[in-house]
């Protein structure tokens, strides 16, 4: 009996463009985790299965090998820190950038206080910079901790930027470009290495083609 590969993918942007790319690899879910209360979705393939959890939650499960592979934002992957993973594909999808933000006008003097879900990336930038900072943690809504003074700035991801115009804020400094990886444990590259490496291809030449569509 072949043994399974498991996909992790969040739920939202993530599992929606990654479904073209799945296909291209002969891969298609049964249930639609948008409708279903599923966590684990079967696949028109047997031996294919996805578990659908949080974003940040991505490089955890395949760290530990509760799932071969993943989709993750390189924001999450860098907060993560990626030990344990093999990151062999950029997918081009879900992209943005990570920002610092803020209230227009000069930097306030004294420590900066930086309000951000990314603590890890946040100290390590100001770090780098020689900057000392107060880093307070967050798990949403970022722009609101500037306007009601709970942070000078924000570190956040950034499209179109019309989150931050309504809340009255401005990028200031950009850290650095996102897309969503492709990430497969460590043991499951050698474990399942034919059947991992053949996913890889599909999905590698899944993202050339759509690259190539949108030239
Ligand atoms: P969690 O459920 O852990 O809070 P989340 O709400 O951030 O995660 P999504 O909003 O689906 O999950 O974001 C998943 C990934 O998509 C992010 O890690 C980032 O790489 C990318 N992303 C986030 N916001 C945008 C955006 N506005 N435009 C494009 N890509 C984005
Ligand atoms: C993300 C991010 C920003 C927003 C940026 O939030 O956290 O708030 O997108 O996009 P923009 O520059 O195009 O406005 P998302 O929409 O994913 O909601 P979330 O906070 O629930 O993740």
């Amino acid at each position: 009996m072949t043994e399974t590969l498991t996909i992790a993918l969040s739920k939202g942007r993530i599992f929606k463009e990654t479904l073209p790319l799945l296909a291209h690899a002969g891969i298609v879910p049964k249930d639609d985790p948008e409708t279903s209360r599923k966590l684990i979705l079967d696949t028109n393939r047997d031996d294919v299965k996805l578990v659908i959890i949080r974003a940040t939650d991505v490089p955890t499960y395949v760290a530990y090998g509760a799932a071969d592979l993943g989709v993750a934002g390189k924001d999450v992957l860098m907060e993560h820190g990626g030990e344990g993973l093999y990151e062999p594909l950029d997918l081009h999808i879900a992209r943005c950038r990570l920002m610092v933000a803020g209230r227009p006008g000069p930097e306030p003097r004294g420590r900066l206080r930086i309000a951000t879900k990314f603590v890890n990336i946040a100290r390590r930038y100001y770090a780098e910079q020689g900057k000392q900072v107060e880093v307070i943690k967050l798990y949403g809504s970022m722009e609101l901790a500037p306007l009601v003074g709970l942070a000078d700035r924000i570190v956040d991801l950034v499209d179109t930027g019309n989150t931050l115009r309504a809340n009255g804020l401005e990028p200031l400094e950009h850290i650095a470009d996102i897309s969503s990886r492709l990430v497969v444990n460590r043991a499951s590259l050698k474990i399942k290495h034919a059947r991992v490496k053949a996913f890889i291809d599909a999905v590698a030449e899944a993202v050339a083609q759509r690259r190539g569509m949108n030239d």
